[in-house]
């Protein structure tokens, strides 16, 4: 089968990359190709021979709504979008669907953000904007409000203006405007005072994976999300229009992944490693920065460092506050590359925590053996451990799902082959 997406500029275009994935994956032989075509053509009519050559193609802009002429049928969610970014050909017919809104419910779901009942605040008013806010409403969130720079438009029921933002509260922020895209990555569509309102904020730009607008959102403690992993969800949807084979979300994460350590080995990442305390974190990751001829951190040596204290000595003054300052450390790692970061036992329970180290680099988790680690630890010198063994179990026993959900990769600790697992973490990013 010959399939291909559509637009007037495709550079830049991963589409192809994603979709070689997924044949792959299935040992397919259809091939993916880029079609770009010139405005007059999509106007004129002119294309219309080189669209019916394709068995299907996905549809960018800015022909998501031109392309409408051409199709014979249109499914209820693309009409009621007003835009199309897939088209199967059947039998020498053409039918256009609206993958888009599964992308953006699958990126959600895929970071634990509710809809139902949650408020959202959408900021841009065009076709990617109206897909949000139709699976938004759709799934019951309890309002959504698009925020528009046209002054007449912000009048209208479902709109505000970018100034009234300011005293505007909800549960997640979504940018659907271009602010932000490489090659303008300096921008960024609301400021601080507007950020600070919101719990959750996504940006549906993938390139730079960490925004500007993410990095603000992460600095002011946010959970904070970028928008790849609806580009691969979206496109999956696709094949499933077009090979009736249904969607798997794991398919979906591992392209995604190997698309994420693609973008970290090309423009620089960090590796966190995460996991329980005394799972190897610190002496696996010594070996792997001096592999990658990377710098290595002890993210609690770190934090000491930063705030002139010793980790007992913040924990005196409470845990919030050591997660506080915790934070603030990984904020300021996360500006950075090329790091091997050893995380404290607990940095991955806060959200802003995990947003700050899924937008810079790639999660790893140590997996080790608990009772290996009782039998090591010196349970003296650690805080959180001054009960002994069984605090550990305990402690262990709550965190142990954050810790697989909050991932992107599990690597083994191979108790007797340290070379292998420090192997295992280098192959994460080469
Ligand atoms: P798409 O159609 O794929 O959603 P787009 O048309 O390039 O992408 O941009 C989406 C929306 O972002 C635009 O419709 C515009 O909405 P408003 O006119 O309602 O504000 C918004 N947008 C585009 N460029 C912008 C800019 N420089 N600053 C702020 N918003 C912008």
């Amino acid at each position: 089968m010959r399939y291909c997406v559509i637009g007037e500029k495709l550079t830049h275009s991963m589409s192809p990359q994603i979709h070689k994935a997924y044949f792959d994956y299935y040992k397919m032989k259809s091939s993916y190709g880029i079609e770009q075509i010139p405005m007059q053509d999509m106007l004129s009519g002119d294309c219309e021979q080189v669209l019916r050559g394709y068995d299907g193609f996905n549809v960018t802009v800015p022909y998501k709504e031109k392309v409408m002429k051409y199709l014979a049928g249109i499914s209820a969610e693309a009409k009621s979008i007003g835009a199309v970014n897939t088209v199967v050909n059947s039998n020498g017919s053409l039918y256009g669907y609206n993958t888009d809104p599964y992308g953006f419910e699958n990126l959600l779901k895929s970071n634990g953000i509710k809809i139902k009942d949650c408020s959202f605040v959408i900021l841009g008013s065009g076709g990617a904007s109206k897909s949000v806010k139709y699976i938004l409403k759709k799934r019951g969130a309890n309002s959504v409000l698009v925020a528009t720079r046209d002054a007449e438009k912000a009048k209208e029921d479902g709109f505000i203006s970018y100034d009234l933002l300011k005293n505007y509260k909800a549960n997640a922020l979504i940018n659907t405007t271009p602010v932000g895209m490489y090659p303008n990555s300096d921008g960024c569509p609301v400021s601080e005072d507007i950020i600070v309102n919101f719990d959750s904020v996504v940006d549906i730009v993938y390139n730079p994976v960490y925004t500007n607008l993410l990095q603000t959102a992460v600095k002011l403690g946010k959970k904070a999300v970028g928008g790849l992993y609806m580009l691969v969800a979206q496109a999956m949807k696709s094949q499933e229009i077009w090979s009736n084979n249904l969607t798997d979300s794991k398919l979906t994460k591992k392209i995604y992944n190997s698309l994420m350590k693609e973008y970290f080995a090309k423009n620089g990442g960090n590796i966190y490693l995460t996991g329980i305390m005394s799972c190897g974190k610190t002496v696996k990751g010594k070996k792997v920065a001096e592999k990658l001829g990377w710098e290595f951190v002890d993210a609690d040596k770190y934090i000491e460092e930063l705030f002139g204290e010793s980790i007992p000595q913040m924990f005196e003054k409470g845990e919030d506050y050591f997660r506080q300052c915790e934070s603030e450390a990984i904020y300021r790692l996360s500006q950075r590359k090329n790091l091997v970061v050893a995380t404290g036992g607990g940095a991955i329970l806060k959200d802003v925590n995990v947003s700050a180290m899924k937008l810079s680099g790639i999660i790893v988790l140590i997996e080790r053996n608990l009772e290996d680690i009782i039998a090591s630890v010196n349970t003296q010198t650690r805080p959180l451990l001054k009960d002994g063994a069984d605090k550990l179990r305990k402690i262990y026993k709550e965190r142990k799902q954050r810790y697989y959900d909050t991932c992107d990769v599990v690597v083994k600790s191979h108790e007797y082959d340290m070379y292998k697992t420090v192997n295992d973490i280098v192959k994460v990013i080469l």
